[in-house]
């Protein structure tokens, strides 16, 4: 039997198509993007969490001459909530880059190993993880689940 899925995303093709609460979320992502230590790849990515409580946690990605030990800016802003703010929840995630490391019209798309790490956020806490990711070019896409980035993910 042939089964099929699908997902439901939202694309805006502007950053004036957001509303204000999105934009600053944005406007923040890019500023800790800046502040990325990427020597190695020269491709900067941010990433900024809302928490329930409101609060904004943000990572970038910090990589290591020995390339394997870096990591990525999602995981640096989600281990950090992870490690300090255990009982809030994470609402969303706002991920932006800066680099020709993918075109300019591209969003940028966590990495696997990222996405298993948001999944195991997300059933930790009972509640859905809105994703938004930014291209270059002010192209954003919004997911309301981390699970609709990792279908038949593993988990407990
Ligand atoms: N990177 C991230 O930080 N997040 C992503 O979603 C994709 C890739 C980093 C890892 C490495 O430092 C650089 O981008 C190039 O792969």
């Amino acid at each position: 039997m042939i089964k099929e899925s699908t997902i439901k995303y939202e694309e805006y093709s502007s950053f004036s198509e957001l509303n204000s609460d999105l934009l600053k979320l944005i406007e923040e992502a890019y500023i800790i993007c800046e502040k990325a230590y990427s020597p190695y790849s020269n491709f900067k990515v941010g990433s900024v969490l809302q928490l329930s409580n409101n609060q904004l946690v943000y990572g970038n990605n910090q990589e290591n001459s020995a390339y394997p030990s870096g990591i990525c800016a999602e995981r640096v802003a989600l281990f950090y909530a992870g490690a300090n703010y255990s009982t809030e929840k994470v609402k969303t995630i706002v991920i932006v880059s800066k680099g020709d490391l993918i075109e300019a019209d591209t969003v940028i798309s966590p990495c696997g190993a990222c996405r298993q790490v948001m999944i195991e956020t997300e059933n930790r806490q009972s509640f859905s993880i809105r994703v938004i990711l930014v291209a270059r070019n002010e192209k954003v896409v919004i997911f309301n689940s981390v699970k609709d980035l990792l279908p038949f993910y593993f988990g407990k």
